[in-house]
């Protein structure tokens, strides 16, 4: 290990060059004019595991994004890990908000701040620096290792499930992982067991075939705005319960053990608030903690909403259409679908007189739970354990990967969620930056765990 470090300090300014070669690249998955963005990352990601050693490196063109493979596969008896990971980015609006430009990193207070910073291509390629590490100082790694890097997880990964579906054997592993996650503090790691699901919908609510002037026939005729606020409004009940029949009917509860260690864990109500900005925080199921709530508890979230006029000035006119984006986060064992299938057929029984309302569905993607005393996360402990010096806790993740669901059942591995994020640091949003502690640590702790489960 002490060797190790000493090969990661004097390559230190190296590979923070490089990681800011690949922050520079606007990869945006859900805007089509970086199409060509896109496929930059993915030819430089491909340099890059070919230039420290990995073979059968490939870019696999799909109906939208590619997605990049790679493995090294020498060591006959060891396991074999499928480091999974993104390098697409969320879009960086509001850009007036940032301190420095989205796509020029900047390395401030030993954070470097850029869009993708932790979400996700730091913490992805400190996998590739740990491959490159070991088999610079070792000329060999302790396990077989494969890499499949997409460009899609900000969008839902729509093409991943076939290629995994498509590729199980060039897939098959021992063990699947990811560090795509936080940590539960600055220096206290975290191994996350759990991600929440989720499924997305758009309501769509007509009155008159026309905006009508609100002198002529307002008191009269019925308002599009009013009606969607009408029937928005009972999809929840008083006390923050998702007021849908039979929502909650598959949702596991948590274990009394689990209870326990959340409570132990604690959460600190007054800093939160604080730092939101809010004297309350009053979202969602109000006979659930607050941890409990944003992590192992499913929500339906009203993300848009429009209809009428938004222009300068007031104009006086009842509008004929109204419209919401709805999404829910899903916990095991809800299905997104059935879920989807829930939610519309409420919104479509609780229609007001008087206006039609179709609904379209959007996105899904299932939840993900696995125990935490499997061997491979006893590992990953350990590896925290033997870098940062502190085992990690364990936590239940409110947001969601998508894929990983797919990785755990079609590959039939275990999966590992080894975070080294933290949570302040603004993924999604303006001035997102990743702690340089967490990247030189996070190497370590790879290497660490590839090594820990050699046997
Ligand atoms: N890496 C995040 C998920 C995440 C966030 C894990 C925070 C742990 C802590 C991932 O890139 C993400 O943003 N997922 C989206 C999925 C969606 C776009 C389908 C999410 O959760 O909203
Ligand atoms: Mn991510
Ligand atoms: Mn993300």
């Amino acid at each position: 290990m002490n060797q190790l470090s000493e090969a990661l300090s004097n390559n230190h300014n190296k590979n923070i060059e490089e990681l800011k070669e690949l922050l520079r690249i606007p990869s945006i998955s859900s805007l089509s004019e970086h199409k060509e963005d896109i496929q930059k990352a993915a030819s430089w990601i491909s340099n890059k595991l070919k230039n420290i050693g990995m073979e059968h490196v490939e870019i696999i063109q799909t109906k939208g994004h590619p997605i990049i493979y790679a493995d090294w596969l020498h060591q006959e008896n060891a396991p074999t890990v499928l480091v999974y990971g993104h390098y697409d980015v969320q879009p960086v609006d509001p850009i007036n908000l940032w301190e420095t430009p989205p796509f020029e990193p900047d390395i401030r207070d030993e954070k470097i701040f850029a869009r993708g910073a932790t979400d996700d291509k730091g913490q992805m390629f400190l996998h590739i620096k740990a491959v490159e590490t070991l088999l610079e100082s070792e000329g060999k790694l302790p396990v077989n290792i494969k890499f499949c890097i997409e460009g899609e997880e900000e969008i839902g990964s729509p093409n991943l499930p076939q290629f995994l579906s498509e590729n199980k054997e060039k897939l098959s592993c021992d063990v699947v992982v990811i560090s795509d996650s936080d940590m539960w503090d600055k220096g206290v790691p975290a191994i996350t067991y759990s991600l929440r699901g989720l499924c997305a919908l758009e309501v769509s609510l007509k009155t008159a075939n026309s905006d009508l002037h609100s002198g002529m026939f307002g008191g009269g005729v019925q308002n599009a705005n009013h009606l969607l606020i009408q029937l928005l409004s009972t999809l929840h009940d008083s006390n923050g319960k998702v007021n849908v029949d039979h929502f909650y009917d598959e949702v596991i509860e948590l274990t009394e053990f689990e209870n326990e260690q959340i409570k132990a864990l604690g959460f600190d109500e007054e800093k939160l608030k604080k730092s939101l900005g809010l004297t309350d925080l009053t979202g969602g199921e109000q006979n659930y903690l607050y941890p409990v709530r944003i992590s192992s508890r499913p929500t339906l979230e009203i993300n848009g909403l429009w209809g009428g006029f938004q222009g300068e000035g007031t104009k006086t006119v009842i509008p004929n259409e109204a419209h919401a984006k709805i999404t829910c986060r899903l916990v095991n064992n809800q299905h997104p679908e059935k879920i989807q299938e829930l939610v519309k057929k409420h919104l479509e029984e609780y229609a007001p007189k008087g206006c039609t309302v179709k609904i379209s569905l959007g996105d899904t993607g299932n939840p993900f739970l696995t125990p935490i005393d499997s061997p491979m996360i006893q590992k990953a402990a350990e590896a925290y354990k033997n870098v940062y010096g502190k085992s990690p806790v364990y936590k239940r993740e409110g947001g969601s990967i998508p894929i990983v669901s797919d990785f755990s059942q079609s590959l039939n591995a275990p999966v590992v969620l080894m975070g080294f994020g933290l949570p302040d640091e603004n993924l999604h949003a303006p001035n997102e930056h990743f702690n340089l502690e967490n990247f030189d640590k996070g190497i370590l702790t790879i290497c660490s765990f590839l090594g820990l489960i050699e046997k």
